[in-house]
């Protein structure tokens, strides 16, 4: 079976693990988060480049089919650094975002809302510009999303305020686009999508990104997306079940049992807690790993 490793500073490359649950419902999950060092926004890039590469050393022990940087922060800051370094292909998010911003503009004005640190790179910009050079970028740094995001704060009125001041910036920009440039804002979307202007497309490189790991994967020869008999002890037999369940609710014939590991530097009782929800599916035990 296929196994994909995801990496983020915290929650937020859960976005994108519940993307590759959706679009590779037989693949196995191997999730770093870094929430005790997170956010890495406010970092700098030494840092960031760092604690990138202890993390995506200790998923790389996992026998991985691939890996995704699930953090704009991190591929912005790290990506060069971990290519070709693997045995495993290793994919970032910027790409991603940037192919969907300019595949969803009508009128060349997107707005890009990311940490501190992307925001400063210009990374998406630049990237979208050299594609196409008439297309308008507007970025704005949003520094206290994913702290709150974190703290399990997502809903909250401090998010609420916070939301509709740094996104005040769009207010008559007349952008047509809006580019979720960090992992943790599609779990705030809807938060997101009150302070800005009606029908602003809202994007969500997620999507992108996976379809981009499974072409990566296809060329590769890894075979994805085929659904094979349940390992028998593998998995608990009521996670199999649950599994199962899901797995005929999708498409009436999937009978594998995916196995979803999941580690964090922080605190894996909160992970769990939170961690499940943002991944729309139990977390099961989080194992605690941390890095000096
Ligand atoms: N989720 C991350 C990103 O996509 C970073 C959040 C942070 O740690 O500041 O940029």
């Amino acid at each position: 079976m296929t196994t994909i490793g995801l990496f983020d500073s915290g929650f937020g490359g859960l976005t994108v693990a519940r993307e590759v649950r959706r679009q590779m419902p037989c693949a196995n999950i191997e999730y770093y988060g870094d929430n005790g060092r997170a956010p890495y926004g406010s970092r700098t890039r030494d840092e960031i480049v760092r604690m990138t590469r202890q993390c995506v050393d200790f998923l790389a022990s996992k026998d991985l089919d691939l890996l995704i940087i699930a953090c704009n922060t991190a591929t912005v800051a790290a990506f060069d650094q971990l290519t070709g370094k693997y045995p495993f292909p290793v994919i970032g998010v910027i790409e991603a975002g940037v192919n969907a911003a300019i595949a969803t503009t009508k009128n060349n004005k997107v707005g890009v809302i990311a940490t501190q640190f992307t925001i400063q790179s210009e990374a998406h910009k630049k990237a979208i510009q050299e594609a196409n050079p008439e297309i308008d970028v507007i970025g704005k740094a949003c520094p206290s999303f994913c702290p709150l995001i974190e703290a399990g704060l997502a809903d909250s009125p401090e998010m609420d305020r916070d939301a509709r001041e740094y996104l005040s910036v769009y207010k008559d920009s007349g952008i047509d686009t809006l580019v979720l440039a960090c992992t943790h804002y599609p779990l705030i979307a809807d938060t997101i999508r009150r302070h800005i202007p009606d029908g602003v497309a809202v994007v969500d490189p997620a999507v992108e990104t996976v379809k981009q790991a499974i072409g990566v994967l296809k060329e590769r020869g890894v075979v994805v997306q085929t659904c094979e008999p349940a390992a028998p002890g593998r998995e608990t037999s009521s996670r199999r079940e649950e599994l199962e369940r899901e797995s005929e609710r999708r498409d009436g014939s999937c009978e594998c049992a995916p196995t979803y590991h999941f580690y964090t530097s922080g605190d894996p009782v909160h992970f769990e807690k939170l961690g499940s929800r943002f991944f729309g599916a139990p977390t099961g035990k989080v194992q605690q790993v941390k890095f000096e």
